[in-house]
């Protein structure tokens, strides 16, 4: 909750006609003011035990400005628009954390209105775009916007260059790397402005090899260490969110994979991310502002 929302309720609740401001408010927060100590204790201490119970994931933003992640591959159906949409969902659900959707719009515009439709159910900014409007979508402060770079009816070299306009911090690049066809992957990758900045995802097909690094090499993949997300992601029979009906996890494995791929990804990009445990000493010294923040407000 914003101190401008916390200021509007607690104007609902006086009886005396008057009103609390946002700037009473955040006075009150930052400690510049004094409230009674009494019921900002009694806050705090409801909302430390609603912490208790949930536990606190908690991104330590350090002096990273923003996040601009692009999702894609010039090689389709490889999950690319259900990863961004899913990660968009994880950041926002699970994480707390602002979260743009920009979905290129000329590639299939029924399955992009879909996507959309569900994101904004859900409060998270969603946007269709052109390839002239993309380089606009620049990142606010503290804000992590996800690109599902669609491919259109570009050539892999015309598609790297696409991507190449945005300052991205990385490229995720789901592949099946056990499949024959990852010449257009390759052509993608070694067009893009920023390679050292790309993360390739073994997203399986249906049928599933554990021999897809050694495939890949053979492939002539430079897949060095750190560029490969060293987890296998899995399909599942259904598409991990069901996005034209309860917009539900269809399943709990696939939901809790999106979840360890977005902290793998906030690792590469520099963000500290740690589990407060539930009942923690961590807890225990949170501030109230820390303790809104956790709680989701
Ligand atoms: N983890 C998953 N498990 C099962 N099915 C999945 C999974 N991820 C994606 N799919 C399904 O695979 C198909 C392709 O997914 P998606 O549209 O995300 O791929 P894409 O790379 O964006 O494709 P396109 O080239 O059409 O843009 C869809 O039918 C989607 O529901
Ligand atoms: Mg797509």
């Amino acid at each position: 909750m914003t101190s401008a929302a916390l200021a509007r309720l607690l104007s609902e609740m006086r009886d005396d006609g008057k009103e609390t401001g946002p700037g009473t408010v955040s006075r009150w927060l930052n400690g510049v003011s004094a409230t009674d100590p009494g019921v900002m204790g009694w806050l705090r201490e409801l909302l430390r035990n609603k912490v208790r119970n949930q536990g606190v994931a908690r991104i330590d933003w350090g002096l990273t400005e923003s996040v601009l992640l692009i999702v894609g591959n010039a090689k389709g159906g490889v999950g690319s628009s259900c990863l961004a949409a899913g990660l968009a969902l994880i950041a926002t659900e699970s994480f707390n954390q602002p979260v743009r959707h920009i979905r290129l719009g000329v590639h299939n515009h029924d399955e992009s209105e879909n996507f959309q439709k569900l994101l904004r159910s859900r409060k998270i900014a969603s946007d269709i775009v052109s390839f002239e409007q993309l380089a606009n979508c620049t990142p606010h402060e503290k804000e992590f916007v996800i690109v599902d770079l669609a491919r259109a009816t570009m050539t892999p070299e015309e598609l790297a260059r696409a991507a190449s306009q945005l300052p991205y911090d990385l490229l995720l690049v789901p592949a099946d790397f056990t499949s024959g066809d990852i010449h257009a992957t390759k052509r993608f990758f070694q067009s893009l402005s920023k390679p050292d900045s790309v993360a390739f995802l073994h997203h399986t097909g249906w049928k599933v090899s554990i021999d897809f690094a050694r495939f890949a090499r053979s492939r002539e993949f430079a897949l060095w260490e750190k560029q490969f997300i060293n987890f296998i992601f899995p399909r599942s029979t259904m598409p991990p969110v069901d996005w034209e009906g309860s917009g539900k996890w269809n399943s709990d494995d696939q939901e809790a994979l999106y979840t360890e791929l977005f902290v793998e990804l906030l690792e590469r990009v520099g963000l500290r991310y740690e589990q407060l445990r539930s009942c923690g000493p961590e807890i225990e010294s949170l501030t109230l502002e820390q303790l809104l923040q956790a709680a989701g407000h």
